[in-house]
Order: structure tokens, then C-alpha cells, then sequence
């Protein structure tokens, strides 16, 4: 019998070439663009991307708000907004959880069955990867039974081997 549980892979990409019905964008509360992957998004996905970012007003730390993926390959951008590091002690972790699980609340909601995320958070926002991995694919396995495919699209070499170190822990 086919397993629920989605399958969970890691591969080295450029998320904005990914072939999924969404691709999830590290944004910030203004949801009107940004460097790293947030402005790689907007760059290839056209104008019309922060049209429809203009039209959500916002979005808080650790919510998640859809849009259309305009020129991109993938269907839709969830757009959410991870927890800028602190040292841990200002409720990142918790938050960064809420980033995985609403992104994929609000997938299932829309009928998406592949996904793809960056390492939220882990960029210009300071998380260590190393602990912001583990959170990704606990919350990829509590809250993805509805998804066919999950994938972490990793930019770095060092994060790709990470993602297949926690994937092998938890498999
Ligand atoms: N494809 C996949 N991953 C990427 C790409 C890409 N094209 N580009 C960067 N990454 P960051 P954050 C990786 O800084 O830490 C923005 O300005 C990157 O190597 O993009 O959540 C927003 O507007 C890292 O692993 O996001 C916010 O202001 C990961 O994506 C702020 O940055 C996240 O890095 C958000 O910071």
C-alpha cells in the first residue's frame, strides 16, 4: 500500500527553476520584495508578483500568504515570513516551526501536492542551518500527509549535505 506521508528530498537548486505547483519565498513582513531568494523570486516570476504582494498588505512572522507564480515555472508562490535569529531566546525556533506548518496548511487548502522551500530564515535572517534543518523536516513530516513531494531546495553545497544528514536521521 502506498505510504501517506509525502516523500522528502533535498536537491541543490535554484528555486525559481523548480517544476512544482509552489515554490515558498523567504519574504519579509512588507511582502514587496528583497534580496536573496525573496528578490530571485520577484526578478523571475515578473511585475505582476508584487502587484499581487501589494494586494495581501503584509504578512506577520511565521504566517503564510499565496499568490500566483506569474512567469515561474511553478503554479504558485507561498509567501512567509521566517523569524530573524536573535540567539534563540526570542521564540525563533517556534516561530520558524509556524513558517513550515502554515505554508503547508495553506497548500493543502489550494489542492498543492509538490513543493519546494528554501532554507527560510538562514540567509540574511541569521538562523543557523543547523538547527533550522531539523525544524523544516519535523514539521515536513507532522503536517505534509497531504502533499505527493516535498523538497528542500538548498543553494550551497554545505546545506545540501546537511539536508541529507537530518533526512537520513529521520527516515
Ligand atoms: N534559490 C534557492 N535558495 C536560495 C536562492 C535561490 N535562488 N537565493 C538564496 N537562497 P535569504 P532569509 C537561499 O537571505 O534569511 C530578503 O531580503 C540562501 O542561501 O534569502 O529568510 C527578504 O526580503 C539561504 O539558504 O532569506 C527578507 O528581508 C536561504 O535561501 C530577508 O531576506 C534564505 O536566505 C529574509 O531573510
Amino acid at each position: 500500500m502506498p505510504s501517506p506521508i509525502a516523500t522528502l528530498r533535498a536537491l541543490r537548486a535554484d528555486i525559481t527553476t523548480l517544476d512544482c505547483d509552489a515554490i515558498v519565498n523567504a519574504a519579509n513582513s512588507s511582502l514587496l520584495g528583497g534580496g536573496g531568494v525573496d528578490g530571485a523570486i520577484h526578478r523571475a516570476a515578473g511585475p505582476e508578483l508584487l502587484e499581487a504582494c501589494r494586494a495581501l498588505h503584509g504578512c506577520r512572522t511565521g504566517e503564510a500568504k499565496l499568490t500566483p507564480g506569474f512567469r515561474l515555472p511553478a503554479r504558485y508562490v507561498i509567501h512567509t515570513v521566517g523569524p530573524v535569529w536573535h540567539g534563540g531566546r526570542q521564540d525563533e525556533p517556534a516561530l520558524l516551526a509556524a513558517c513550515y506548518r502554515n505554508s503547508l496548511e495553506l497548500a493543502r487548502a489550494h489542492g498543492i501536492r509538490t513543493i519546494a522551500f528554501p532554507g527560510i530564515s538562514t540567509g540574511v535572517y541569521g538562523f543557523p542551518p543547523e538547527l533550522a534543518a531539523p525544524i523544516a523536516v519535523r514539521v515536513a513530516h507532522e503536517h505534509g500527509a497531504s502533499l505527493d513531494a516535498i523538497t528542500f531546495c538548498c543553494f550551497s553545497a554545505s546545506d545540501l549535505a546537511l539536508y541529507e544528514t537530518v533526512l537520513a536521521d529521520t527516515e
